[in-house]
């Protein structure tokens, strides 16, 4: 028997057409992947699937019985629950109304909450969340609340259980804790969705795989293990990744100079010199430094002692200062950093440049919104239309317009951190190849990434982090993800 099957379901928005007949089949006792490039339409079917979006066509199966959910509410009571990809949480609530949205185990107008509490508890210690769930939610990290969410989805005990990106806010312990948790619900014959761009995941923890390729489902049920990487990217993309364009990189005068750089527990002088034309990857263990280095030429965070020195002279005292100074920063944490959602994404792009060009008098709307599409068109957003609103775009494209945005301020120096977390693989080749047109162009280019593999292929130099101080820096050959996670590690090459 089935868990769930979802047939022929299609949902077109306006002119957009987000589903086009597609198909899912789970079974109870597997982790199923479902995959496909940004906007392919993993969210959708899955919004779909538990009652939050009705579609125009199509049925849905629970356990052989014909369903439509009228909201995800409802879609939990019958056992299906979901972790949706943007958080669906309240910040002035404390945990434990958040984690019963239903007030579930009410049976008189009163609302239980030493029941609720019990069966919370080890739910969150499980997921290694030792909180009190009587603090209010918005004093959580966005790691602790993305954990809330999922606890949200198993204090139901669903039968089928749909997770979209959970792992892009969490570090690699709560990531891998998480997995486990998933493969305990495997035994205990629950139905798992899991969606991911992070293939490395995927191979490890799923036993079939669904790919959907603009709407529609181009690979059905397949069993993870007769299928290769190689199958896998194919199906997303229609064809095969493009080679990474390796090293062009000339550096040359544009210099971005950290001297005895110190932060109190974070970085104990630190001398680090970049130049315009190559790209330089930060690597380290979480807390190592690497990214409180970025946060010091960002001007996010002033040094205790030594100096940054940005290529034209001037040095970050805070972000708006580095701003004008031509810093930008583009983080892939964007539920942080935020775009306006529910401004057109042209307003988005055009958002940073007014600052960095400051006192360059007023800059027209119709210039702004061209130079947005010329920009929106350069890191492919899909649809390709700047007068959509930002939060309409799938979570993906979100990330490119976050990167576009940066852009449009011509920055000479341009700082990533995770830049593409939640982008597919074909848009992250892409965004690869425009970070080397950047850098070509002469700017500084420095990237932070918590994903080796990332650094290994756009980097054209990596300095590792360990305990606050630079430990090593690889070029050419040594730059390969054993080396990189093992000077990482150890603080030695
Ligand atoms: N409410 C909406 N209004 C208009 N268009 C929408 C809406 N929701 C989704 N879309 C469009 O439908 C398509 C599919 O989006 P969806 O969010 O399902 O993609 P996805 O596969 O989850 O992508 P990602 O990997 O980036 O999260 C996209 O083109 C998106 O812009
Ligand atoms: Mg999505």
């Amino acid at each position: 028997m089935h868990a769930l099957t979802a047939q022929g379901i299609t949902k077109a928005y306006g002119g957009v057409t987000a589903l086009a007949g597609a198909d899912l089949t789970l079974r109870p006792g597997s982790v199923h992947a479902l995959l496909g490039e940004n906007g392919a339409g993993k969210s959708t079917l899955i919004k779909v699937i538990t009652g939050a979006v009705t579609p125009d066509a199509g049925t849905l199966r629970l356990a052989g019985a014909e369903v439509a959910f009228a909201s995800t509410a409802q879609a939990a009571t019958n056992g299906v629950a979901v972790v949706s990809q943007e958080l669906n949480l309240f910040p002035d609530l404390d945990v434990l109304a958040n984690l019963y949205p239903m007030r579930e185990p009410t049976r008189g107008p009163l609302l239980d909450r030493g029941t609720m509490a019990e069966r919370a508890v080890p739910v969150l210690k499980q997921l290694g969340l030792d909180i009190d769930p009587r603090v209010k939610l918005g004093s959580l990290s966005l790691a602790q609340r993305q954990l809330v969410e999922i606890a949200k989805a198993l204090i139901v005990q669903p039968r089928v259980l749909i997770l979209d990106e959970p792992t892009s806010a969490l570090d690699k312990d709560s990531s891998a804790r998480l997995l486990d948790i998933l493969r305990v619900l495997r035994d205990r014959e629950v139905a798992v969705v899991f969606v991911s761009h992070i293939l490395e995941e995927v191979m490890n923890l799923c036993d079939e795989i669904t790919v959907l390729r603009e709407g529609r489902t181009v690979l059905d049920a397949q069993p993870r293990a007769d299928l290769t990487i190689g199958d896998i990217v194919h199906a997303m993309l229609g064809q095969d990744l493009p080679t990474p364009v390796r090293t062009t990189g000339k550096p040359n005068a544009a210099k971005l100079e950290l001297r005895e750089v110190s932060v109190p527990d974070r970085l104990t002088k630190v001398d680090l010199t970049c130049a315009g034309g190559e790209i330089v990857g930060l690597a380290g263990l979480a807390g190592s430094g690497h990214t409180t280095a970025l946060e010091v030429i960002a001007g996010i965070r002033r040094p205790s002692h030594g100096a940054v020195t940005l290529p034209g002279g001037g040095t970050p005292r805070d972000f708006r200062s580095a701003i004008a100074a031509g810093v930008a920063l583009v983080s892939g944490d964007r539920r942080r950093v935020g775009l306006m959602l529910d401004k057109p994404v042209w307003e988005n792009i055009a958002q940073v440049r007014p600052v960095a060009l400051a006192g360059a008098g007023l800059l027209r709307t119709g210039a702004l919104r061209e130079s947005a599409r010329e920009l929106a068109a350069r890191v492919r957003v899909q649809p390709p239309n700047v007068d959509a609103r930002a939060g309409l775009l799938s979570g993906g494209n979100q990330q490119k317009v976050v990167l576009a945005k940066w852009l449009a301020a011509d920055p000479s120096v341009l700082l990533l951190d995770d830049p593409t977390r939640g982008v597919d693989l074909g848009a992250r080749a892409e965004i690869h190849a425009l970070l080397r047109s950047v850098a070509d162009a002469g700017k500084v280019v420095v990237l932070c990434s918590t994903d080796l593999d990332e650094l290994v292929s756009a980097c054209d130099r990596v300095v590792v982090f360990h305990k606050g101080t630079v430990c090593a820096e690889l070029t050419g050959d040594r730059i390969d993800q054993h080396t990189i996670l093992h000077t990482m590690n150890t603080g030695a090459v």
